[in-house]
């Protein structure tokens, strides 16, 4: 990681472990971390994970790549540079959550590899679950839940992901869920799943 602009700023170690605090809320932080295409499904799977969550009594929340453009990245566009400094904000926010404890699922596009793998790399080892919503491009274009694969095809939208912006896709994802002929429940369940087959639901 680069090394902070701001001078004479000391990093205060924490007085309380991350054991300690997951004692305290009874559940393990985690980052899961969804990545696909624009209406691939990302937003709605989170969204009905989080909830089965809270169902099940734990402490989840969803960061959600359209919201957090409309204030922390409001000053963020679509250009390469924009949107690996997307990631990189929300791949520390993430971390944060993750470490209060909290099963923090993510909803960006987050396009590039290396972006994805430098906010792997911001938490320990297994607490980074990648999940690749795998929807064909096809099947987004055709849903086209905002409208904007056709301003995307038509010209309005420049730089758009998969159309005229790349989207280069996970090889070790620890989850794949294409929705192609699945219900939302079945797609969620995959991550439940997995958090559970992993000691995040115990
Ligand atoms: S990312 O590429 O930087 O990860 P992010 O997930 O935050 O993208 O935002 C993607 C959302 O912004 C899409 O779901 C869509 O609603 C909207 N959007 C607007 N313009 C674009 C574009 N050029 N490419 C992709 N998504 C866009």
């Amino acid at each position: 990681m680069s090394e902070p602009k701001s001078k004479n700023i000391t990093w205060h170690g924490a007085e309380i472990s991350q054991e300690q605090r997951e004692q305290a809320i009874d559940q393990k932080g985690c980052v899961v971390w969804c990545t696909g295409l624009s209406g691939s499904g990302k937003s709605t799977i989170a969204r009905r994970v989080e909830q089965k969550l809270l169902d099940l009594g734990k402490f989840a929340y969803v960061l959600d790549g359209d919201n957090v453009r409309h204030h922390l990245n409001k000053d963020l566009g679509f250009s390469p540079a924009d949107r690996t400094e997307n990631i990189r904000r929300i791949g520390c926010v993430a971390q944060l959550f993750a470490d209060s404890g909290c099963i923090t699922l993510t909803a960006f596009i987050s396009p590039y590899a290396a972006g994805r793998d430098a906010a792997r790399a911001l938490n320990a080892e297994g607490r980074f679950i990648e999940c690749h919503i795998a929807t064909p491009l096809d099947l987004c274009e055709d849903r086209d839940p905002k409208g904007l694969y056709k301003k995307a095809r038509s010209g309005v939208i420049p730089s758009f992901t998969g159309i005229s912006a790349p989207y280069e896709v996970p090889e070790n994802a620890e989850i794949s869920i294409d929705t192609t002929g699945q219900s939302i429940d079945e797609s969620a369940e995959q991550i439940l799943s997995y958090l559970r087959e992993n000691g995040f639901l115990d």
